[in-house]
């Protein structure tokens, strides 16, 4: 569906008119909303997108902004009121151009996070942000294309798999993806392992590699949601990231403006995501699912483990080698499942003439005729990558040190805190712990026995990948410590919980 109207009951009395528009006159504001009711991505005089409301056509901008102030807004949430989508889109776009002050976005930031927002704030928020930059429309380059995000987790290298083997089964992948920060890592980050890899492109180039290869995986551009890049910014230094609203918003607003058709959002609960609990992963995944299908889009989400990290290998060199060894049929168990489920999900949202059972076969196919592999070696090349570096042995840039670690102990492995095994990664200096911060892409870690496993005291248990030998051992004790284990048999975690569409 792509009619949107943002006249709601409220407070306030409403008078719909012709054309799309409505007027909304509230006790203290008098406003114009413009409502438009066309497809999303459509463009109006204006240059802005219709996935977003602008400034009335009958009072005239400037009148509407003299009537609002930040201040009664942040009042309004921290007393656990509703903001309007007049209100909220005020707030948002005046923000973005800097009418607003950082001290004032973060206190209304503070005051989501603490009073949260209706299911129809979230999606008024995520409207305005995606509407604050370009939308982009990519169907002059391909028919339909499909996107898949994480939330986020450790040796989550899914993207790098799963992107290749979808596009080698003819759907199309194009994908604006992040960094990794604190314990969780990023995309990019893992690929700029990839000797020369390019991951900041134009929205021409982006387009024409989608058209050409059908596979790009590039950097968020600047002119998509910028909103939200600045909003995101503030709640990394302001306490206010672990907010559902926030995210939900935050993550949709750059998915919607990247103009993908279908989108697969991959939710982590556990130790190392951002959702601690299934009921939050739930909630997480629920409210995004809404507001992509509210726009049109074909939205589904998987909540997947991340209780343990995700493969063996954490650290970026070492997780880009995981995710080829997986197109080359040699991945660990448990990586290779979740990047079929995720990969099923994309097809069959990509192509609704698909079943699950047939887009498997399509994908096993796509696997072990190698066109899965070829198709990643068209992608990194096309992006600058030196896929020399990517045969088998490959010839990634190693870390100085690489010692195993023998178990301490016999028994069957209970447990791995996978935020444990995340911040040791980061402490070897594959992640960063602000936003900027140079990382090492060679370190990291390689995990030998996962939960369920049997070990004997003395097996090799971890690789540490190290630049220095005080950076080996404070990462061989925290890892150690993030094992526990037990004397009995252990039910590993399910890989997936369940599927929301
Ligand atoms: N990822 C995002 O893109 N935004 C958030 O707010 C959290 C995770």
């Amino acid at each position: 569906m792509g009619n949107w109207t943002f006249v709601r009951a409220v407070r306030v009395a409403c008078f719909p008119t012709g054309g799309g528009r409505a007027f909304l006159f509230s006790t203290r504001l008098c406003y114009t909303l413009v409502a438009y009711s066309d497809k999303p991505g459509a463009q109006h005089r204006d240059g802005l997108s219709s996935v977003g409301r602008r400034a009335p056509p009958v009072l005239g901008p400037l009148v509407w902004r003299r009537m609002m102030r930040a201040v009664d807004l942040i009042i309004k949430k921290r007393d656990g009121g509703i903001l309007s989508a007049a209100e909220i889109d005020y707030f948002c776009q005046s923000y973005t151009r800097g009418d607003i002050p950082d001290y004032q976005a973060a206190a209304w930031a503070m005051a989501v996070l603490l009073k949260g927002m209706t299911r129809q704030e979230t999606i008024d928020l995520t409207l305005s942000m995606a509407a604050s930059g370009e939308t982009l429309d990519l169907h002059d380059v391909a028919p339909v294309v499909v996107d898949k995000h994480s939330t986020g987790g450790v040796g989550d290298k899914t993207t790098i798999a799963v992107a290749p083997l979808v596009a080698a089964c003819g759907l199309p992948v194009g994908k604006m993806s992040g960094r990794g920060l604190g314990f969780s890592g990023g995309t990019l980050d893992k690929l700029e392992a990839i000797p020369g890899y390019e991951t900041v492109l134009s929205i021409e180039q982006f387009k024409a590699q989608l058209g050409q290869v059908g596979v790009v995986v590039a950097g968020q551009s600047g002119d998509l949601a910028p909103a939200d890049a600045k909003l995101y910014a503030l709640r990394d230094v302001t306490g206010t990231v672990p907010s559902l609203p926030l995210i939900a918003s935050s993550i949709m607003s750059k998915k919607i403006a990247a103009g993908a058709d279908a989108i697969v959002l991959d939710v982590k609960t556990g130790t190392g995501a951002f959702m601690k609990t299934l009921d939050e992963a739930r909630a997480l995944a629920r409210i995004m699912v809404d507001i992509g299908q509210g726009l049109g889009r074909q939205v589904s989400a998987v909540i997947s483990d991340m209780n343990q990290p995700l493969g063996r290998a954490v650290g970026n060199a070492l997780e880009v080698i995981e995710a080829v060894d997986t197109l080359r049929g040699k991945g660990p168990a448990d990586f290779c499942q979740h990047c079929m489920v995720v990969a099923e999900q994309m097809l069959v949202l990509g192509d609704p003439s698909l079943d699950l059972a047939s887009a498997r076969s399509l994908l096993r196919d796509a696997l072990e005729s190698g066109r899965a592999l070829d198709k990643l070696m068209a992608w990194i090349s096309a992006q600058g990558g030196d896929i020399t570096v990517l045969g088998d042995p490959p010839a990634l840039r190693r870390a100085p040190l690489v010692r195993s670690v023998p178990a301490p102990r016999s028994g069957i492995v209970r447990a791995i805190d996978a935020m444990e095994v995340g911040l040791a990664a980061v402490e070897l200096g594959a992640g960063r712990a602000r936003k900027g911060d140079p990382i090492d892409h060679s370190v990291g870690v390689v995990l030998h026995a996962k939960v369920g496993e049997e070990v004997r005291a003395g097996d090799p248990l971890l690789t540490i990948h190290a630049s220095d030998g005080d950076k080996l051992a404070a990462a061989r004790r925290r890892l150690l410590a993030a094992y526990a284990w037990s004397e009995g048999d252990v039910e590993p975690p399910p890989l997936v919980y369940e599927v929301i569409c």
